[in-house]
Formats: structure tokens, sequence, C-alpha cells
């Protein structure tokens, strides 16, 4: 009986068609409404395409939260690199996410190893710099440094724009693109980049209707026929536009979808939408806790549990140490030591994924002991976020690092 249910289970038919194309690293064949912004971003970097007098660019994509800059710039990236391919050009993309790749050092040992193969070991940044461009230079190839956040590199960003643009008299060519929010662009980048950049390309929020024509497309790669309706991506479409944020809408459709198929429902009910609704935080870049370290996502998943234990909304760094030791414990994963922990708490508190208050305890400065919050996030939504991830990678790699 058991094993029936199961089976049922795994083998029924499913909603999906494609599942994977609602992941957020899924980057589709088109993208409704973002073709103005892919047309001006090919012309300002055609003057890498001249086979003589070709030069560098920077340029920024700059917009609010889920206006698809992430996805606009990669998908701008593939049609980049095939169209130099078919003039024997040599480009080369090259995508860093900056809540994976925290400081110039990071990008560039991972360019080099990762990348182009070579090993960094032992080598100061500005040896590997210099390798980088003789390579580049040598083999002719015009590098594209995507960067995505790129706030996040601080002062770093700075320091990479200006060894591509001494590079440059090199005659190697290191170009960057640049993705941001529109208030980390305001409070950190705008000023120092003002005179650098070639263009910066603004991502406007969607509208209620450039909504519907984005589900629809993606309802069509993800779902079977007539699994979801145009009332029901109307209705999608519509939450979406009180957040102006697409992700919203694709993390509803796709909530909605593992709902039908463990509820056995089909098509896809206005009442699972409402359903899937209750579980999306839009704000939560779902794709920056993918791209966190494993001893990260274990910190997190400590302080999450920890806040549901003891229902507050904050809670001390020793009881979250304590709840993190009982995790590695139920992974099998080594676990770091006190001050190590710290360091992944303070990591987190910088990325703005935890934060940190602190509370005065008695009088002195001693009593005063820093606790830890969510950020503006429900601690269900965190805790079974937080849960899935831990449960794909160990299914993945059967064990952290
Ligand atoms: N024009 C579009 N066509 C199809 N899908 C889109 C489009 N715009 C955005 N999406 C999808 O919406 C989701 C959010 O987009 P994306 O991650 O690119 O937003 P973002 O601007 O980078 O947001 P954030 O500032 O939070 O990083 C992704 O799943 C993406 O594939
Ligand atoms: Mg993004």
């Amino acid at each position: 009986m058991g094993e029936n249910i199961i089976e049922k289970a795994l083998l029924g038919a499913s909603v999906f068609k494609n599942e994977e194309t609602l992941h957020p690293a899924f980057i589709p064949p088109e993208l409704p409404n973002r073709e103005n912004q892919l047309i001006r971003l090919s012309h300002t970097f055609k003057a890498l395409l001249n086979k003589d007098g070709a030069y560098a660019v920077n340029v920024a994509v700059v917009g609010k939260p889920g206006t698809g800059k992430t996805v606009s710039i990669r998908y701008f990236g593939q049609g980049l690199e095939k169209a130099a391919a078919k003039r024997d050009i040599k480009v080369r993309f090259e995508y860093y996410d900056c809540f994976m790749f925290r400081t110039k050092s990071a990008i560039l040992r991972d360019l080099l190893t990762e990348r182009f193969k070579v090993t960094s070991r032992g080598f100061s940044d500005e040896e590997i710099t210099t390798m980088i461009n003789r390579r580049l230079s040598r083999e002719n190839i015009r590098l594209v440094l995507c960067l995505d956040e790129a706030y996040l590199l601080g002062q770093d960003l700075l320091s990479i724009i200006h060894a591509s643009e001494v590079a440059k008299h090199g005659h190697a060519f290191i170009s960057t693109l640049i993705a941001c929010r529109i208030v980390d662009w305001q409070n950190t980048l705008s000023f120092p980049l003002s005179g650098r950049l070639h263009d910066r390309i603004d991502m406007p929020a969607y509208n209620q209707d450039e909504l519907f024509k984005i589900f629809k497309f993606r309802s069509e790669l993800a779902f079977h026929k007539g699994v979801v309706t145009d009332e029901i991506i109307n209705m999608v479409a519509n939450i979406a536009a009180s957040t102006q944020n697409a992700r919203h809408g694709i993390e509803v459709l796709y909530l909605a979808g593992k709902a039908a198929d463990r509820l056995n429902v089909r098509p896809i009910t206005p009442d699972l939408i409402r359903r899937a609704k209750q579980e999306v935080y839009s704000e939560l870049r779902s794709d920056v806790l993918y791209g966190l370290r494993d001893q990260e996502i274990l910190v997190l998943a400590a302080l999450t549990r920890e806040l549901k234990a003891e229902k507050s909304s904050s809670t001390t760094i020793a009881s979250v140490y304590e709840r993190y030791q009982l995790i590695c414990e139920e992974f099998g994963v080594k676990k770091q030591a006190l001050p190590t922990f710290r360091k992944t708490i303070d990591a987190l508190v910088s990325l703005g994924i935890i934060g940190k208050v602190v509370e005065g305890i008695g009088t002195g400065q001693r009593g005063r002991r820093a606790r830890l919050t969510l950020m503006d996030i429900p601690v269900e939504v965190f805790d079974e976020r937080v849960s899935e991830i831990l449960q794909r990678r160990e299914s993945m790699e059967g064990n952290f690092d």
C-alpha cells in the first residue's frame, strides 16, 4: 500500500511539462517586453565586434527587483557570444553573481582557474590580472565581465574597472556589464561610476499587461496544455502587478503547480493560486539563497528554526549556535568553531539576509548583546526555502563541504 502511494506520486502525470523552466537559473528562449533593452545593449556592445578598432565598454543595467535584470544580461551574453563566433571574433562572456563571489580576488581566481583552466595558486591578484591580460591579448579574446549585484564588491568594483581600463592600453579587452537594483545603485554606485560608463540601461517595472504576456509565455514552457488557463494567468499577473516583480508571479505559478500535483487537482484553480500567493515573499531573492555557501545555509536553517521554536522575532547568537550544532549532526556536517561561526553570521549580515540588533541588558556596555533577526521575511517562508535547499544539496551531492 505504502509503495503504491509512492509509486503513484512518483510516476503519476504531473501538471508540469518542464518544471526546471521555472527555476531562477533558467534562461528562456525569448524575453517578452525586454526587446528594446536587449537592442540597446547590443548597440553598445557592437564596439567589441569591430574587427579593427574595437574598444571595450562599461555598461550598467539598473532597475527594481524582478524587472528582469539578471535574466536579460545572461540572455544577452549568450547572444553576444554566438554572434561574435559567427564572425570569427572571440568574445567570452563570464557571469558572476557577487553574492557568491564577493571580492575582486575571488572573481580573478575563479576566472583564471575555472574559466581559463590555469592554476592560480600562489599568485597575487596583480599577477593573476597580468596572466589574464596576457592570455586575452595573445588569443585575441574580448572578455565581458558580467557582475550581477556589483554593489556588493564595494571598492573592489572600482579596482576591477580600473584594471580593465589599464588593460586596454596593453590591447587586451575587458568590458564590464554591471547589474544592480536601483536602491543599491543610488546608494553606492551611481557616484563612483559616474563618468566611467558608456551606457546605463534602465529596466522599467512591468505593468499588468506586460506581466500577463510574460507569464503566458513562461506557462507554455513549464506546464502541459490546458493546465493553466488565461483566467489563471490574469490572476497571477494581477498579484505580481502589486509588487511589479516578475519573480513574484513565477514563484506563484511554480508553487501552485507543485500543490496541484500534490493534491491531484487539474487544472490549476484560483484557490491553488490564492494559497500559493500566501507562500511567496517577492523581495526574497530565492536565487540568493541558492548561491549561499553550505555553512551559510546551515546557519540560516539554525536561525529560522530557533526563531520558530522561541516564537520570537529575534534571538541570541548563543542559542543559534546550539541549534546549529544539532543541525550539523543531523546532516553529518563538520561544525564550525564559534569564532568561525560568528564570521559566517557577519557575512550573512553584510548580505542583508540576517539583521543584527543590539539590545541593552542591564546598564553597562558588557551587558549589551547582539540579537539576530531575519530581515523583513516571515520565518515560515524562510524555513521552507532553507529546508528545501538543504535537502536538494544533500541529495545532489550526498554530502556537504
Ligand atoms: N521579460 C521576461 N520574460 C520572461 N521572463 C522574465 C522576464 N523578466 C523577468 N523574467 C523572469 O522573472 C524572474 C525575475 O527576473 P530577474 O531575476 O531577471 O529579475 P532581477 O531584475 O534580476 O531581480 P533582482 O533585483 O531581485 O535580482 C526570473 O525568473 C526571470 O526569468
Ligand atoms: Mg537579479
